[in-house]
């Protein structure tokens, strides 16, 4: 199969699978990634191919999505199979996929340049205008507050104090927004994050003026 046609029809796979997704993981989120991934394949010269698969696949395995990750890192291995990938190829993309993620990944680093653009991306979408819209409905849709100013911020959380509505979408800055442009792997990525970190940190700034009454 052709490399256009594999990507198509991933495409077509991704979309159906995410389009009523409401907890921030919507169709939208994955075609920014994608389109910010190639941008840094180019910008990094890597393997493109490689980089818009698992851009295209990265949240189709989220524990957020499916209840079982191994179901759906299997799932993703019979597609790119049945789509005809080489099976190293497929190798690399669920490598990818399987470290990525903020929390599952237990941070391990990614080791090829593929991944660390994916990863970039997918973080860089966490960030900015978009970002901050992506944390207020991912918050309602937990039934989360904006902000509780009688709870201190916290950088860090038990799923414990989740459940016990300990979490703010004004908190979820410090907790994870604020660090992800010192995370960045490649250089391409920590110069647009600059911009969308600073966005944010005016954001805030705003945020709480207009919480305690000023213009
Ligand atoms: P991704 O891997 O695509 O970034 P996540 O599952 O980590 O996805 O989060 C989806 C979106 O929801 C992101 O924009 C993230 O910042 C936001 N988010 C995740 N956890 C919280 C939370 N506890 N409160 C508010 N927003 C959150
Ligand atoms: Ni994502």
């Amino acid at each position: 199969m052709e490399a256009k046609e594999i990507i198509l029809q991933t495409e077509n796979y991704v979309r159906e699978l995410l389009e009523n997704d409401h907890s921030g993981h919507d169709w939208w989120h994955i075609v920014r990634v994608r389109n910010t991934a190639i941008e840094l394949a180019v910008k990094e010269d890597a393997n493109q191919f490689i980089v818009e698969l698992a851009a295209l696949l990265h949240d189709v395995a989220d524990d957020k999505l499916v209840k079982d990750e191994e179901k759906g890192i299997k799932q993703i291995e019979n597609l790119l199979t049945y789509l005809t990938v080489p099976s190293k190829e497929v190798n690399h993309i669920i490598e990818i996929i399987k470290n990525m993620s903020f929390k599952g990944g237990n941070n391990t680093p990614l080791h090829t340049i593929e991944g660390k653009i994916v990863q970039d991306a997918d973080r860089l979408d966490a960030l900015g205008a978009i970002g901050i819209a992506r944390t207020f409905v991912y918050a309602g849709s937990r039934g989360s507050l904006i902000y509780d100013p009688t709870i201190e911020v916290r950088e860090s959380m038990t799923k414990e104090e989740y459940r016990n509505g300990k979490s703010t979408a004004i908190n979820h800055f410090y907790e994870k927004l604020l660090k992800l442009s010192q995370l960045m792997n490649t250089e391409s990525a920590k110069q647009m994050a600059e911009g969308r970190h600073q966005f944010m940190e005016e954001y805030l700034d705003q945020f709480y003026r207009e919480w305690n009454g000023k213009k």
